[in-house]
């Protein structure tokens, strides 16, 4: 067991349950999704898929629902408990699918795929131990099989970490997970009021983005992502070369040209994310011109800011928090091009944690700039499996 499962299993929780009361609507959202990343859904009838860390099952639900036959790795109970209820519920012949209790790491099977999904857990890990996780996967595959993960870095997750801190410091005094999930979902009700697409209740969104600790491992990006699947194809299974094919956001254009056949999608990737990510930042932002200069400033102190949270959950100390109320005042000194509406979201946070034995749910929820301000927290990136 891993310190991800650990927490789950610790609390019998699987906070990832969806909003499907309107299942067609579900569908097309997963369908939206796959199209961007350039899958045609209707491919996924009569087609195999290994989608590994499936949680509840919500997202496994449409690939059945669309024909595919699906095998499910799952080490948490009470995620794999929830998806034979909801398949039940649909009705799906139990002869399509296969739920194996284990570990990715710990997967066995000569069966190769057609999809390899793992969608919303691989960034909540050490370095080392993803990168097992993605030999895994990569184990799975062959020739033309698609590749779908996600990542979320410090530049996408900044406004989530600094929820984390005011929800620490509202918290602090109380004991019991449940109560703790209470006074939470309270405080941040109105936050995910805001984002207009949020298909998740609010009491999961506090389990799963403020209370779980490996969010703070949050430092996996885009480009770190390429550079690893670059690096493990060819050294996994007798080798392998992949391609990108999109992500989500699609923020990288991708120049490649019918005739120039030497072009890497991921080499671009590679290569210009450092000048784009300042847009995962927060999903009010356009492209605009931000130097390097200013790029590398943030990309330091959004990174100072996980390593500080990380510290502040374990010691709750005062220190750690007037660090990172120091380390808030510089960003908005260095980064006041960021526009008013960043600055003033993080004013907001500092007045807050100024006062940090005052701040109460209605405090929180009541923050007129920063309830609204959210990154564009997790990025999908799907790759093809281009040679053996
Ligand atoms: C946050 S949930 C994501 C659920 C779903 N994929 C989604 O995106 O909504 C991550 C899941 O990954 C599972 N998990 C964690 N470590 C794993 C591993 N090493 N192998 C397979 N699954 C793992 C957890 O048990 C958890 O259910």
């Amino acid at each position: 067991m891993n310190e991800f499962v650990r927490y789950y299993e610790e609390n019998k929780i699987s906070p990832v349950t969806q909003d499907i009361s309107d299942i067609n609507l579900h569908l097309r959202r997963r369908k939206h999704l796959y199209k961007m990343l350039g899958i045609n859904p209707n491919s996924f009838k009569n087609s195999t898929i290994l989608e590994v860390g499936a949680g509840s099952g919500y997202n496994s639900l449409v690939f059945l629902l669309m024909g595919a036959n699906l095998d499910i790795v799952e080490p948490n109970s009470k995620g794999r408990e929830d998806m034979v209820g909801l398949f039940d519920k649909f009705k799906i012949d139990k002869r399509r699918y296969n739920i194996y209790p284990c570990l990715i790491e710990d997967f066995t099977s000569n069966k190769r795929y057609d999809y390899v999904i793992a969608e919303g857990f691989l960034p909540a890990f050490k370095r080392k131990e993803r990168q097992k996780i993605l030999q895994a996967l990569l184990r799975q595959t062959k020739k033309d099989t698609y590749l779908v993960l996600t990542t979320i870095c410090e530049f996408s997750y900044f406004f989530e970490f600094l929820r984390v801190v005011l929800g620490l410091c509202l918290v602090k005094n109380i004991e019991d997970f449940q109560d703790k999930v209470q006074k939470l979902s309270k405080a941040f009700k109105s936050h995910l009021d805001a984002l207009k697409f949020a298909s998740r209740p609010i009491e999961d969104w506090v389990k799963d983005s403020i209370l779980n600790p490996t969010n703070d491992y949050f430092s996996y990006s885009l480009k770190k992502c390429a550079k690893d699947i670059q690096k493990f194809s060819s050294s996994c299974g007798g080798g392998g070369e992949f391609e990108v094919i999109s992500m989500s956001p699609n923020f990288i254009s991708n120049l490649s040209w019918y005739k120039d056949m030497e072009y890497s999608y991921m080499q671009e990737i590679i290569k210009r994310f450092d000048d784009k990510k300042y847009l995962l930042l927060s999903t009010s932002f356009c492209e605009m011109r931000v130097d390097s200069k200013t790029n590398q400033k943030i990309s330091k102190y959004v990174i100072k800011l996980r390593i500080l949270v990380k510290e502040f959950r374990v010691s709750l100390s005062q220190e750690i928090l007037k660090e990172i109320i120091v380390l808030l005042q510089d960003i908005i000194n260095d980064c006041y091009g960021l526009g008013d509406f960043f600055i003033k979201s993080i004013q907001e946070c500092i007045s807050l944690l100024e006062e940090s034995n005052k701040i109460t749910e209605h405090k929180i929820s009541l923050m007129p700039n920063f309830s609204k301000a959210w990154g564009r927290g997790q990025q999908y990136i799907s790759f093809v499996k281009e040679r053996e």
